[in-house]
């Protein structure tokens, strides 16, 4: 209470402890934590492990791939996968013009070529996958990376808008594990290829 008995007018902020007192005035601009959403998102998901796919699209001379995390089943009736590509990538071009896109999921001894699909430098059309050993795809044409974990090829069914991606649901074709990777021995090519925290990483396959 003041001298002439009404309640005085206490500043909010001195009820507070001065810590967030403090991180109440200082500038955001100024704090070394404060990321734009981009970037804390970003910061965010790094912790997200995911594994790791090369997809692929198109036959013949246009065929394209490029490395990508976003990828997860849908569906198990019927069986259904997506992956979220971004529109400035030549791969959107690709999925939406072939209307099917297929997936190699990598193994731990793939980080070179989950490096090379990531590069933008690397040749475009067929040329590309002169670096690498590939099958045809029986269902899409699409390259299938060889020594991969799994392979699905789906037939294109939907394409949402995801903001500057878009978000691919597919019809599984077909899904196929390499029988090989699944009958090798612990620490061998089977082991996962995984990325976290803006690395890669090797999942020893569990014996
Ligand atoms: C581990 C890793 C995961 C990636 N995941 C995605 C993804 O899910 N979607 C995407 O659009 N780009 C992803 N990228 C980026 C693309 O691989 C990269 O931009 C590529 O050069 C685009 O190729 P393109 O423009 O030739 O199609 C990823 C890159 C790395 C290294």
């Amino acid at each position: 209470m003041s001298d002439n008995g009404q309640t005085a007018a206490v500043p909010l902020q001195t009820l507070m402890p001065p810590q967030r007192r403090a991180e109440l005035t200082r500038s955001p601009r100024r704090s070394p934590r404060a990321l734009s959403p981009q970037a804390a998102l970003r910061s965010v998901m790094s912790q997200f492990a995911t594994g790791v796919t090369v997809l692929t699209a198109g036959s013949g001379s246009t065929c394209h791939g490029m490395t990508a995390n976003a990828f997860t089943s849908v569906s198990l009736d019927p069986p259904m996968v997506l992956c979220c590509v971004s529109r400035a990538a030549r791969m959107h071009e690709l999925i939406m013009s072939a209307h099917s896109f297929a997936v190699s999921i990598l193994g731990a001894d793939q980080k070179s070529v989950a490096r090379y699909f990531a590069d933008w430098q690397r040749p475009s059309g067929r040329a590309q996958f002169d670096a690498v050993h590939w099958e045809r795809g029986q269902r899409t044409g699409a390259p299938l990376l060889s020594g991969a974990l799994a392979w699905v090829e789906c037939e294109l069914v939907k394409a949402y808008d995801g903001g500057d991606h878009s978000i691919f649901l597919g019809d599984v074709l077909q899904a196929q594990r390499n029988q090989d990777a699944a009958a090798a021995a612990p620490g061998s090519g089977s082991d996962a290829l995984l990325f976290f925290a803006g690395d890669f990483h090797r999942l020893p396959k569990a014996s």
